[in-house]
């Protein structure tokens, strides 16, 4: 059996609402697991030279989920890897089915409003843009989570999140 000071075989992809954790939690796995850590809404800025925000304004959603599948699908043609996806990557059919069928999906979860208070800590997030986060993130579960429920496995995103991700993938 792998541990976990062994490489583990495969990309492990963090899917979920805005404000689980989906970017903390990774790299602190990244970390225990040894593996690079790679945020794919960082990767996205970095290619395009803008801001996730202003890919929305000047190309919208739709230009700014081509490009994301598109570098999804480079991060997961590398070696393995802990990947943080924005909340929208895994609800795209092409992406999903693509980090389905290449990587270790799973859901970070967590109640509405603990994931509406840490998503509105931080700006640049375009589907929050002048709602209230509660509202946001309500609507967004209904819609979303059947989808992230496809995910290889579901872990709730609180303080031992890390631990429980590597004794579910069987590592120690
Ligand atoms: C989005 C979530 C964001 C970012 C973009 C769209 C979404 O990532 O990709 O603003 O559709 O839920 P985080 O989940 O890291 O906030």
């Amino acid at each position: 059996m792998p541990d976990a000071h062994q490489p583990y075989e495969k990309s492990i992809a963090l899917v979920g609402l805005m404000g689980a954790g989906k970017s903390t939690i990774g790299r602190r796995l990244a970390r225990r697991l040894g593996l690079p850590f790679y945020d794919a809404d960082a990767e996205i800025e970095a290619a395009a030279g803008l801001s996730v925000a202003e890919i929305f304004e000047r190309h919208g959603e739709a230009h700014f989920r081509e490009g994301e599948r598109r570098v999804i699908a480079r991060l997961i043609d590398g070696p393995p890897r802990v990947i943080a996806t924005g909340g929208g990557a895994f609800v795209d059919s092409g992406t999903r089915a693509l980090i389905l069928s290449r990587c270790t999906a799973i859901w970070l979860d967590g109640p509405v409003a603990t994931l509406a208070e840490r998503a509105a800590r931080r700006g640049g997030r375009p589907l929050l843009a002048g709602g209230d986060p509660v509202a946001v993130i309500e609507r967004l579960a209904e819609t979303r989570n059947p989808v992230y429920a496809q995910a290889h496995l579901r872990i709730e995103s609180d303080a031992h999140a890390v631990d429980r991700i590597v004794a579910a993938l069987g590592l120690r």
